[in-house]
């Protein structure tokens, strides 16, 4: 049974695979890359649950997606959202979005924004149907710098909004 769930500093080891399988699987769609994050010791694995929400989508049991939702001047920032090829279609990142977006909520914050490649017209296409507008802001990709990357952002529900 398909569920996401928050993952904590213990799940490093499990947080470190399913991450290291979304930056070999999508280069281009990651501010960061495979080289920089293979670095990565178990401490910095660690701190970043610690840090910020993140999400994994498990398939009994095993993570084939991930979300996570990092503070930034504007709300909340979704960042790295992934998931496996097989899995794609059948609204599980929607469960992910979901989840950073409820964290939100949670943090009282009214949007949640998001970077895309300009030329990831899947995720364009992903995010439009949630909501997503984009904002007019764009910028080189920081670890990609000829990848223009443009600023999407969602206006979070809730009860005195
Ligand atoms: C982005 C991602 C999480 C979305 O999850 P998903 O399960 O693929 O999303 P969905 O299938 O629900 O939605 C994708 C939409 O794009 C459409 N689509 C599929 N292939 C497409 C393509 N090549 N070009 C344009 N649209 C495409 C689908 O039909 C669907 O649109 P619809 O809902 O109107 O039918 C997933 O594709 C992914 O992990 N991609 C690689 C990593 C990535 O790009 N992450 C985003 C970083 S900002």
């Amino acid at each position: 049974m398909p569920e996401v769930t928050r993952l904590t500093p213990q799940d490093w080891s499990a947080l470190r695979a399913v991450r290291l399988a979304a930056l070999v699987d999508s280069p281009h769609a990651f501010a960061s890359t495979l080289a920089r994050e293979t670095a990565f010791t178990e401490a910095d694995w660690r701190s970043w649950p610690s840090r910020h929400a993140v999400f994994a989508a498990l398939v009994d049991g095993t993570p084939v997606g991930l979300a996570a939702g990092a503070p930034d001047p504007a709300g909340l920032e979704l960042v790295s959202l992934w998931l496996a090829p097989g899995h794609r279609g059948g609204g599980l990142a929607d469960g992910l979005v979901a989840a950073v977006v409820g964290r939100a909520g949670e943090l009282g914050v009214d949007t949640v924004t998001a970077w895309v490649w300009e030329h990831n017209a899947r995720a364009h296409r992903f995010y439009d149907r949630l909501g997503f507008a984009p904002t007019g802001r764009g910028e080189p990709n920081p670890a990609h710098r000829d990848q223009l990357e443009v600023e999407l952002a969602l206006p979070v529900p809730g009860p005195a909004r």
